[in-house]
Parts: C-alpha cells; structure tokens; sequence
C-alpha cells in the first residue's frame, strides 16, 4: 500500500511514486509533426522537410523534448503517406534524403530528437515487393510476402472471410491474375491500395529489420510504429462479427479480434528492442496499439519490448472526469508494475482536434465519422477554454505526453471541406457517410498577415484553411501575452522547472467530485473544474491558471471557473 503524504486540503489516495529510472522518454513531451501540414517551404500546397526544418526553432521555443513526424516516405498517397511504396526513401512530394539529413543535423543543433513513424502492418500497392506478388502465380515466394487466399463461393466470387476494412467495405480485393483470369484475393485492413504483410513469413521481419537500421543510421531517435497490435493474424483468418475496427464498446478494439492482439506479436518487438539496443540506450519504440482492456497494454511495454504505447484510452475519456481518473489510476498501475512509464494525449491526425471535441456538451463525432456543415456544430469559443483546461491538467501528469501539431496555437478542425477535396479514403470508401479525418489534418497557419496564413507562397494548401485560421496564426499568438501559445509555453517551461513528467501522483479526495478533478505530483495541486459553476479553490499559491482573465473574475482569484485548469503550489504538512 503507498502511503499518501499528509495535505491540510484533506485526505489524498496516492497512486504512483517519483520516476528516477533512466531515459529521457520517460516524461518526454513528443511532438507530432505530420509534414504534409506542417509548412510548404517550395510553394506545391504539400508541407515539406524544407519547411520542418525551418521552423524547427519554433518547436524547440515551444520547449518539447522530440518531435514524431508521420510519414515522409515514398508513397501514392492515397491514405495521406501510410501507404508507403519505399520504406527507405523520401517521397519528393517531401524532398529529398539529404533534405532529411538536414533537417536532422537542426534537430541535432537544438537539442531536439525526432522519431519517425514505422508502417509495418502493410505497404502500398504500388510497392516493389506487391507488384512482383501480382506478376508471380499463386503459392509463389512472392504471394507469400502478403496475405493472399482463395475466395470462396463456386467460383472464389466471394472474399476468404468477412473482414471489414477499418476505412469501411469488406477487407479482402479480387486481383485479376498475370493470365487475365479472375484470381486470388489479398487482405487489407486499410484501404485496397494498402497490402497488409504477412508476419508469419520470415522475409518480412527480415525487411523491417533493414529498415530500422537504415533510420537508426540516419539518428533517428526511435520509432512510432504504426497499427502495432494488428501486424499478426489468428490462424486459420477466423470470421469475426465485431467492429471493424476491432472495437468494443469502450470505443477501442476488442480482444478478442482476430487481426489484434495476437501473442506473437511480443516476439517481433523483442527482436526490434534488440536492434535498437545495439545503438545505444537512448532509441526508443512506441506502441500506436488500441489494446482492450487498459492493462494489458502493459505487456506491449515490458522491459523487453516497447518502451511506450500510446494511451488511447486517455483520449477516449474526454472531459468526463470518473473516467478521466480511472483511466489515469489504471495507466499507472498497471505500467508501474512493469517499470513503465504512461503516456498521455489529446489529439493527432486521426481524430477529431480537442479544440473541437470539447465544443459539444454531448458527444463529439466518433473517430473518422469527421464533421461538415450540415452537422451540429460545436461551440469554438467554448472548445478552445475547455481545450486549455484539459491540455493543462494533461501536462502536469507524471509521465510522458504526446501533441499533434497546432493544438498549441488552440486550431479548431476545419469543417467546411468540400467533398471534391476530401482525401481520407474514408471518405470515399462509405460514400461519404463516414467524412473522414481530412478536418485535423488542415495545414498550419504561421503567419497572419501573409498568403495562406503563412503555410506556404504558392499554391494553395492542399486542404482549404478555415477564414479563423489567421486570427490563430503563430506570429499573432506570440504577440498576445494571454493567448494558446503563450499558454502552453508556460506550462512546458513549469512542467520541466518542476520536474512533473517525474513526478508522483495522489488524489486529493475532497476535489474529486462529479466536476472537479485534482491530483497532487510532488508539490504542485492540478485541478480540473469541468462544471458549470466556479469551484473553491484549495488553499495554496496560484502558479498557472488555463483562462488567466478567469482570475480577475472570480473571488480575487481563490475559484476555479467553469472549464477551467489551475496548477497551485500546496505546503505539505
Ligand atoms: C494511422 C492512420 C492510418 C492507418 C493505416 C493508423 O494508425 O495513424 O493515419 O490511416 O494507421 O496506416
């Protein structure tokens, strides 16, 4: 039983102790760059490495640890660079290799490290290794690098097994052999362009072992590895009636799906623990695995295997506050049994921004379902307070944390999209029912005063930029002192003055109602008011509030306002 320190503010549960085990990632905060948004340097519409590595300063003012980029490979483009064609080149939508060693080597000269996404579950279709599979004959070398079967029904009509794809429509395409005949069937869990590799065949781990050390070569810090759980299938393809995604009704995927979760997976991230560990012990590996129940992600992070994963479930919890501590006390629990740190997170290019999700009173849109302008609309100016409060009470947990690119400047996601430029092939894949996840994915506005917010000086981003966007452009933010931005720079510099990624964590009882949330890391109280009406305050020094006009507002500043954030200082003893 950990035993709580004593606090005049009343009873705590003390949940997890300091972290002084080594490595940095610990309670890194890892920022999501996704490059086709971030900044366009040669004017195509499309962000670039150029264009990274130029604003890089930026990132390192913004006081994270790392920055992940999404992937810059070679690629169609047809699920936004996860379909990708070479895993060991950069697309020239991107630029070029040595585009890469340069924004590396700046990286390098800010003292930030950059980790890569790793997209191992499938490839492209236009893949080297997926067009010789098409040109060889069933049974061949070639088909067994992929998941190729028989279609069932008189004449293989019908697909092998009742997969869904993740982005809508069965999982399994018809390929017309090299003779002209109607052929096998390959499986995808994405889209059709995305093959999915077949992990019970050597020759692939052999390949993504060659990868990982062609960018552990090149310094990257480590790797994001995409769709971790779903690399290995159940024998034998069993049918499975669930979602397609996998999920349960907790929203992430079940385990009991066969194209999740599967034991041998453990062995494949052993052998990549082993790779990494050859260069040194600062490259790390992080899990992007829905894993259902919330402790058993505890297994893709024993010390032999991933360093992190990330906390979907911590996303999923949204501002509800029972949840919120139950996802928290549960994290931690279980990682802390096997020597692991959490992660914790908001936003990324797959959901809907939490600027956005936070606008509603009721639910916000399921991942992927997207929002247009036919939908309810959130309320933005509501979403942005309670963004800060949440992205506030995030970052004071112990642990390391993740933001996708743009939550610091507060974006909302863009809504007004026109279907002939939505890209998601989600979008096209329900036919339109499901809008897709093009909304968080709107290039960055840098500048307010220039063409297209700043993002590029040629060609029009390649989503449409809402008219808001200026008003939250980077430059304009740095000149208001209460603004997104400023705010979170305040709360990365005190979270590394006070050490909370290290931190412990005990919650204070009497703030733990069914609108308030507070927890205590070492010394520093975090509350969350999720209500409608302002809150007491404990007792303690005010260190940082997330609406700081709340302050003249409330009681001299002693309340806590409705979907506000507060840090306070609190005198043990
Ligand atoms: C990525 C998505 C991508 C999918 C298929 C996900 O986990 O984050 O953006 O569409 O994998 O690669």
């Amino acid at each position: 039983m950990l035993e709580a320190p004593a606090v005049s503010a009343g009873p705590l549960t003390l949940v997890h102790t300091a972290d002084d085990a080594p490595g940095w990632w610990r309670s890194a905060v890892i920022y999501q760059v996704y490059p086709r948004s971030f900044r366009d340097l040669n004017g195509d519409g499309v962000g670039d490495l150029a264009g990274i590595t130029a604003e890089l300063p930026q990132l390192a003012r913004l006081d994270v640890d790392a920055v992940w980029l999404s992937p810059f490979y070679r690629s169609p483009q047809k699920d936004a660079g996860y379909d990708v064609s070479d895993y060991c080149d950069v697309d020239p939508l991107f630029g070029t290799l040595a585009d890469f060693d340069t924004m590396m080597a700046e990286a390098a000269r800010l003292s930030l490290r950059v980790i890569v996404d790793l997209v191992p579950n499938h490839c492209s279709d236009q893949h080297a290794a997926f067009q010789q599979a098409l040109a060889a004959p069933a049974g061949s070398r070639e088909r067994e690098m992929f998941i190729f079967r028989e279609g069932r029904g008189a004449f293989g009509e019908e697909p092998p097994n009742n997969w869904q794809s993740h982005f809508g429509g069965s999982a399994w395409t018809r390929i017309t052999e090299p003779d002209g005949a109607p052929g096998q069937w390959y499986l995808h869990l994405f889209d059709a362009s995305q093959p999915d590799f077949n992990w019970d065949n050597q020759a692939v781990h052999d390949e993504f072992e060659r990868v990982l050390r062609f960018w552990l070569d090149r310094g990257v810090a480590g790797f994001r590895v995409d769709v971790a759980h779903a690399l290995v299938k159940a024998p034998g393809l069993p049918e499975w009636g669930g979602r397609a995604d996998g999920g349960s009704s907790d929203g992430y995927p079940g385990h009991e799906a066969p194209m999740f979760g599967q034991p041998a997976l453990h062995d494949i991230y052993r052998a990549w623990r082993r790779i990494l560990a050859e260069y040194g012990p600062d490259r790390i590996l992080c899990a992007e695995a829905n894993v259902d129940p919330l402790p058993r992600l505890a297994d893709w992070v024993r010390p032999d295997q991933m360093h992190q994963a990330f906390n979907f479930p911590y996303l999923h919890a949204g501002l509800d506050v029972r949840r919120l501590r139950g996802v928290i006390t549960d994290s931690l629990v279980a990682l802390d049994a096997v020597g692991a740190p959490s992660t914790w997170v908001l936003s990324n290019h797959d959901v809907v921004r939490h600027a956005t999700r936070f606008g509603y009173d009721g639910p916000a849109p399921r991942d992927g379902d997207g929002i247009g302008i036919f939908d309810h609309q959130p309320d933005v100016v509501a979403g942005r307070t309670r963004a800060a409060a949440a992205s506030m009470f995030m970052l004071g947990l112990p642990g390391g944390a993740y933001l996708y690119q743009g939550e610091e400047l507060g974006l909302p996601d863009g809504i007004d999209i026109p279907d002939s430029q939505r890209q998601d092939p989600t979008f096209a894949r329900t036919g339109g029912e499901r809008l897709g996840r093009d909304g968080c994915r709107v290039p960055l506005p840098w500048r307010a005063a220039e063409l297209h917010a700043g993002f590029g000086s040629g060609q029009a981003p390649w989503l449409p930029q809402p008219e808001g966007f200026r008003e939250l452009a980077r430059d304009a933010q740095t000149d208001q002192p209460s603004s997104h931005l400023n705010l979170y720079r305040r709360i990365l510099a005190m979270r590394r003055e006070l050490d909370l990624g290290r931190g412990s964590l005990a919650w204070l009882e009497s703030w733990c109602t069914d609108r308030s949330l507070a927890y205590l890391n070492g010394t520093t109280l975090v509350v969350m008011n999720v209500g409608r009406d302002p809150l007491e305050l404990p007792p303690g020094l005010v260190l940082l509030r997330s609406s700081p006009a709340a302050a003249e507002t409330h009681d001299g500043g002693h309340q806590l306002g409705s979907g506000e954030t507060v840090w306070l200082n609190l005198p043990l003893g």
